[in-house]
This record gives structure tokens, C-alpha cells and sequence, in this order.
């Protein structure tokens, strides 16, 4: 399709598209390696966030190839941060998946790659070799609704309308072009109408919606968790153990942690039993309250000194941010209980 409205959004994102580090190409034209590794950061995560990021994996591994060598170790500490780890090592599995049978080059291709769902490969395909596929993220969701004043848009109807819209000659610009809409104008809770560049072709603008569409989604349910740490430490080193690549923040390091079944008492001593063989006491030293998009953590801290001898500095360690600030703890002075 391409009409009046096409012209509009085009011609507004060629002259306000935001500069972003991805879009920063030599030739004009875009590497996969580096069009996918931003796609990979973008999601669930912020452009600016995701852009800080995205210039540390890059001057880390200028190649894809740098990537797939590096031990999952290092990517998961310069992902410290972001979330969401399982990403981290899709994007390492990934990585060695390209270095040995080549990078993809047809959407269906990407498909099939560890972390890249349908967005996401079709993200890639259109802004690296422009193929004609619509991608539908949140921001493009809000758009289309928008557009066309749907205020329940089915995943069915939103790909299928994302494709009836799509730009076929400049697939990418286009899919980047909705994005970037949503982004900065066609905002969830203030949308800037008045400087959009399509609001005459918009219904939900013409017919005053554009607050209630898309309604908002049910958010899942978070799962309250309340569990006893341990910080077993001595002069800034900390035990830290390796959690189960499978569970929760699999594959990080973190403090050892028990989930409350029954009582404080039991957990605590359970995690005392498994760490000191002489039971000391462990001393409270705070609580740490962390927010995660399915789970409410709260967790009660108990530090004790110990020399055992595979005590690390903190720093050495890719930790997760629920860590963080357990470890912050150290810094404040504890009630400290020797063993
Ligand atoms: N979110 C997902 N992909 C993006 C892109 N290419 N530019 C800005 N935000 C994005």
C-alpha cells in the first residue's frame, strides 16, 4: 500500500527520526549483526538504557565472531543490568549458532534463531535487507489501534493489519517509522497529536479516543516471594553461588537464598545448615524489597563473617540487581554475628 499517509510518516521520520547508535550506518545500509544485537537489548528495555548497552557489547565484540568466542560469563557481567538474563544467553547461543552456520539471511531463518521471536525477525530481515515483512512491537500495537480506533486488537488483527499497512519498497524505514511514532508522539498516556504527521488519517484522533485505545491490557499477576539471604562475608569479599541455569536469574551468581515456606525461623536455619556446619547465628541486617515484572521479592537479610576460602569481590561477578542491592547492606554497616 502506498498513499498519502505513507508519504506523511515517511517523509516525517526521514527528518525526525530520533539518532540512535543503530541507526548510525556508513553506507546507509545496516550490518545484521549489529541490527540484531539492538533488537535483542530493545526488548523489554529502553532506547536509552538499551543504547548505553548496545555501544558496550559493540566496542566489547566489534563481530559477531568476538561474541560467539567470549565465555558466557563475560557477556552475562556486561549484561549486568539489563534483565531478563535468559536473553543474555540466547544472544550467546545465538551468536555461536551464526559463527558456525552463517548469519540468516530470510526471515524464517531468523525465526529459528534462540531469542528471536516473530518481532524481532521481522525487526531485523526489513531494517537489514529491507524485506517485506511487518513487525509489530508495543509502540506499532498503539499505532494501529490508534489508526484505526480499535480498542481490543487481537494479535490476529494487528499482523494482519501491520501487513495490509506495510511500505513494501522501504519495509524497513516504514516498520522503523511506526516505532518511532510510537515512540515519541503516539504516546500511551499523552500522545502528541497535534505534531503528528498522520492525525488527519487517525480515527481514534477524530473521534476523541485516543486515551481509552488500546485499552489497557490485564497485567499478570505478581507473585509475592519472601525469602532469608545469607551474606556470608569477610573484609568486602562475599560467597556468592552459582544459581541453577534454569531458575530464576539461572546462570548468575547471587547471595544464597531460601524462599520462606512455613516460617523465617526454618528458612533461615536451613540456609545456616547448608553454609555453616557450626550453626552460628547469622545477624539481621535488613530487609530488600525488589520488583521484578512477575515477582515482588521480600527479603530478610542475615549476614554473618566467615573465612571460608572461596569468599569473591562482588565485582568480579556478573549479579543480578535483586543482588545488588542485597549487597548494598555490606556498605552500611551491619550488626555483624562472627562465626
Ligand atoms: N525498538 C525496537 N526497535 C527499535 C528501533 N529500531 N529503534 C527504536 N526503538 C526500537
Amino acid at each position: 500500500m502506498s498513499n498519502k499517509l505513507h508519504l506523511l510518516l515517511l517523509e516525517w521520520y526521514d527528518t525526525h527520526a530520533r539518532v540512535l547508535p543503530w541507526r548510525q550506518t556508513k553506507a546507509g545500509s545496516r550490518e545484521p549483526y549489529q541490527v540484531w544485537l539492538s533488537e535483542i537489548l530493545l526488548q523489554q528495555t529502553q532506547v536509552s538504557r538499551a543504547s548505553s548497552y548496545y555501544e558496550s557489547f559493540l566496542e566489547a565484540f566489534p563481530t559477531l565472531q568476538d561474541l560467539a568466542a567470549a565465555p558466557l560469563d563475560t557477556v552475562l557481567k556486561l549484561w549486568e543490568g539489563a534483565g531478563y538474563y535468559a536473553r543474555a544467553r540466547s544472544l550467546h547461543r545465538a551468536a555461536q549458532i551464526m559463527a558456525e552456520s552463517g548469519t540468516p539471511s530470510a526471515y524464517l531463518a531468523w525465526l529459528e534463531l534462540p531469542g528471536v521471536g516473530r518481532y524481532t525477525a521481522a525487526a531485523i530481515a526489513s531494517l537489514s535487507t529491507n524485506q517485506a515483512v511487518a513487525a509489530v512491537d508495543g509502540n506499532v500495537r498503539r499505532v494501529l489501534a490508534r489508526l484505526e480506533n480499535n480498542a481490543n486488537p487481537s494479535e490476529d488483527w494487528l499482523w494482519a493489519t501491520a501487513t495490509s499497512y506495510l511500505e513494501k519498497d522501504r519495509a524497513g524505514a516504514w516498520n522503523e517509522a511506526l516505532i518511532e511514532l510510537g515512540a515519541t508522539i503516539c504516546k500511551p498516556k499523552k500522545p502528541l497529536c497535534l505534531e503528528c504527521p498522520i492525525a488527519k488519517h487517525c480515527l481514534a484522533f477524530r473521534a476523541n479516543t485516543m486515551l481509552s485505545v488500546p485499552a489497557p491490557k490485564a497485567r499478570a499477576k505478581v507473585k509475592l516471594v519472601k525469602a532469608v539471604a545469607l551474606l556470608l562475608h569477610f573484609g568486602g569479599e562475599v560467597y556468592l553461588e552459582l544459581r541453577p541455569k534454569n531458575g530464576l536469574l539461572g546462570g548468575l551468581y547471587g547471595v544464597p537464598l531460601e524462599s520462606i515456606s512455613t516460617t523465617l525461623e526454618a528458612a533461615l536455619e536451613l540456609l545456616l545448615k547448608r553454609y555453616t556446619p557450626l550453626h552460628s547465628l547469622g545477624g539481621w541486617c535488613g530487609e530488600v524489597s525488589h520488583t521484578m515484572t512477575h515477582r515482588q521479592f521480600e527479603i530478610s537479610v542475615f549476614a554473618l563473617e566467615s573465612k571460608r576460602p572461596d569468599l569473591v569481590r562482588p565485582t568480579t561477578r556478573a549479579i543480578a540487581n535483586l543482588d545488588r542491592k542485597i549487597l548494598k547492606l555490606l556498605e552500611s554497616g551491619l550488626p555483624v554475628t562472627s562465626s
